[in-house]
């Protein structure tokens, strides 16, 4: 399968993104793999007709809403974010009416409709430096993860009007898993993805996106890390990390959207250039708009 992967993608000219939760063998057959912010940049810098992304939807939207003239295919169109869905268009439009004046910003986990509403998109690499770039005059509209969204307005100092929005993953994990890993690995650094809620936060040492948990690995000099965060990244991690041993936090942290691209309905995407995503013109231009300045911060 992988032998026809490589010579599909060479035939259609494609390259292969994959998100850090993917399946390690889907991982392992991608040109690039990274977390949201790295994947859309990459996205913007690739030179190939056919963008095949194995990740969840709303980031293969983000890929086609960048290349409007290139072909971006999903493997599995059903890997969706379930956060994602936690906000519609015409939710974040009355929201908007309730606040004239207001900086809508959209997490990048959101769909292209929610987007085309918001000024500025963030991801979990850069919200705090793009957050730093709105006026402290202005009233900020936060959609849809309300634990990223107060994490980053705790580190700025200011509030922001938060949509109830979360994953259902990350938010279920308790603060006595955490404490007990802790208790069994002391001195082990525990890293968490802003999506924990405060408790878990509280409780780690640090709160990174799944890209800037790869990039602490690489420099931490402690031998055992806690991660705390979908257990798909734990193969990157060990892989980029062969003399380090990388312990999920909790083994159910497991997206099962992520784990339905494989090798098998990638190939079959290959084969058959299937399933193309589509973004309505009108939703595309103004979401562009949202992505783009969040790319213009970094
Ligand atoms: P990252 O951008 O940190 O990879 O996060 C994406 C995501 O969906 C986390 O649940
Ligand atoms: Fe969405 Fe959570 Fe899965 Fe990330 S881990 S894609 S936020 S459901």
């Amino acid at each position: 399968m992988i032998a026809e992967i490589q010579k599909l993608k060479k035939e259609r000219n494609a390259v292969i993104l994959a998100h850090n939760y993917t399946l390690g063998e889907v991982q392992d057959v991608a040109d690039y793999t990274g977390d949201s912010l790295e994947l859309a940049r990459r996205a913007v810098q690739v030179d190939a007709d056919v963008i095949v992304f194995c990740g969840v939807y709303f980031m293969a939207e983000t890929a086609k809403i960048l290349n409007p003239a290139k072909t971006v295919l999903i493997p599995e169109p059903s890997a969706g974010c379930p956060m994602a869905d936690m906000i519609s268009g015409a939710q974040l439009r009355e929201l908007k009416a309730a606040h004239p004046g207001a900086v809508a910003v959209c997490y990048v986990n959101s769909t292209a409709e929610v987007k085309a509403e918001c000024d500025i998109c963030v991801t979990s690499g850069n919200a705090e430096k793009v957050m730093a770039t709105i006026g402290r005059d202005k009233e900020i509209l936060f959609v849809p993860d309300r634990h990223l969204g107060s994490h980053i307005s705790a580190k700025e100092g200011r509030e922001y009007v938060l949509w109830q929005g979360h994953c259902p993953i990350h938010n279920a994990l308790a603060a006595e898993t955490v404490k007990a890993m802790r208790a069994k690995y002391p001195g082990a650094p525990v890293l968490v993805h802003p999506e924990c809620p405060k408790a878990i936060r509280d409780l780690a040492d640090e709160c990174l996106s799944t890209g800037g948990m790869c990039a602490y690995a690489l420099k931490s000099e402690a031998d055992t890390i806690l991660v705390g965060t979908e257990i798909g990244i734990l193969h990157r991690l060990r892989k980029e990390n062969p003399s380090k041993t990388f312990i999920p936090v909790s083994t159910e942290l497991v997206c099962a959207d992520m784990k339905k691209i494989t090798l098998e309905n990638l190939l079959a995407s290959l084969r058959d250039m299937k399933t193309k995503v589509e973004v309505p013109a009108e939703t595309a231009v103004k979401a562009r708009r949202a992505i783009e300045a969040m790319l213009a911060v970094c």
